[in-house]
């Protein structure tokens, strides 16, 4: 039976559809500034800290799982800098790393996926431990795989599967049981944005698979695959950061393609190449068309979207992103006070280091109630380098 048999063919039981997840949170154990910490994603969750802080840390585990589907483990490992680059370095000495990702579909209790890794020899790394339990419906009903880096068992509905062999190093995410599937989808539902204007700008080769590149190098294949509606409901949103914006056309030149920006001028609609467009309206026209690209991300992650967009606009970047947030989660970091101003309090996360370790807490319970009563606002106590996290317990 394939995977979609599974998905379908059961008139006996509830039928497990896997929709969307909602993200619930990641746990991060010895990875790059982290000890240990656990990020809680809500709908709209901003990282603040200071630089060097971790921010950029955490984003790049996400990095990390969406990578491990896309590429394999080995290759995505590689494009972080590799193994031994990851693992948590403090005292000089390097431990070993772990990721886990809670998500939960429609009303069921929280799924997880667990990934840990451990060193062999030198700099090279096995997989200590890799596993999911997908719970859903709303019978309680659960299946799982768990692997230990050479054998996978897994148990769907009850029937325990005695397992497939894993080469060495590889995820066990592709090796066919329901719970890898699922987790597979969860983790290519995750889109991390980082933006290179310089590419968006350029001649760019047709891409064949219409999947949205975090760097933005396919832009103009990505914006050619769209529908007519979904055209126009990018350049409406961007005319939003960007006024005058009217519309966006593909333009073909041989075998290469960009895009062109109609913009409206005191004299009429002028025409203008992607080349010529600002760094500043290039970063969010990439960041509207990943979100309205055709299979939608369930996660957006956005490194600082303040950067090259000018402060009257970053509101309506703000708005735009909040207003997505109800279909697509969204994490962002950033350094604007004016951004965060707009962020729900409860969704910020502040990121701090002591002694080489990266920590990350909810504001303390407090400065929300100080928040709360309106007599300042998150961005004044940012300015002030005072937005305290919460306590450990
Ligand atoms: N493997 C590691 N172990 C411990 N610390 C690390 C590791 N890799 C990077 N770091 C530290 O992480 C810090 C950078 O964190 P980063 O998330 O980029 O900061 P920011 O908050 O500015 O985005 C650097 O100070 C660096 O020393
Ligand atoms: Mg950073």
């Amino acid at each position: 039976m394939t995977d979609l048999d599974l998905l379908t063919n059961d008139a006996s039981e509830e039928p497990p559809l896997f929709g969307a997840p909602r993200f619930l949170s990641i746990e991060l154990t010895n990875f790059l500034s982290y000890k240990h910490a656990r990020l809680d994603l809500s709908d709209f969750t901003a990282l603040v800290g200071p630089n060097a802080s971790g921010k950029s840390n955490a984003v790049k585990a996400f990095r990390l799982l969406r990578d491990i589907p896309t590429y394999g483990l080995p290759v995505a490992l590689a494009r972080h800098g590799g193994y031994d680059q990851l693992r948590h370095r403090s005292n000089g000495r390097p431990n070993d790393p772990a990721l886990r990702l809670t998500f939960a579909f429609d009303d069921a209790s929280a799924s997880f996926y667990e990934l840990s890794l451990a060193s062999v020899s030198g700099k090279r790394y096995k997989v200590k431990r890799e596993r999911a339990e997908i719970n859903y419906g709303s019978r309680g009903a659960k299946i799982y795989f768990d692997s230990d880096g050479h054998r996978v068992v897994s148990s769907e509905r009850g029937e325990d599967s005695p397992g497939s062999v894993i080469p060495p190093g590889q995820s066990a995410l592709t090796t066919g049981p329901l719970a890898a599937f699922v987790v597979y989808n969860a983790l290519r539902s995750i889109q991390t944005i980082e933006i290179n204007p310089a590419l968006v700008g350029s001649l760019q080769e047709p891409s064949s698979t219409g999947e949205f590149d975090p760097a933005g190098s396919n832009t103009a294949s990505v914006f050619e695959s769209l529908s007519q509606d979904d055209r126009q409901a990018v350049a409406e949103r961007l005319s939003a950061i960007v006024p005058g914006i009217v519309r966006i056309e593909p333009r073909s030149f041989t075998d290469q393609q960009t895009l062109a920006f109609i913009q409206s001028t005191g004299n009429g609609n002028r025409e203008f190449l992607a080349k010529q467009m600002s760094d500043g309206t290039l970063r969010a026209f990439a960041i509207m068309l990943a979100l309205t690209q055709d299979v939608r991300p369930r996660l957006i992650v956005i490194e600082e979207p303040e950067v090259a967009i000018h402060l009257g606009a970053l509101q309506s970047l703000v708005e735009i992103l909040q207003a997505e947030s109800a279909t697509t989660q969204v994490l962002i970091t950033t350094h604007s006070a004016d951004i965060i101003d707009e962020v729900p309090v409860e969704s910020l996360r502040v990121v701090w280091s002591t002694d080489g370790r990266s920590y990350l807490a909810p504001v303390s319970e407090h400065t929300l109630e100080v928040l709360r009563s309106g007599m300042i606002t998150p961005g004044a106590l940012l300015r002030a380098d005072a937005l305290d996290p919460e306590p450990a317990s």
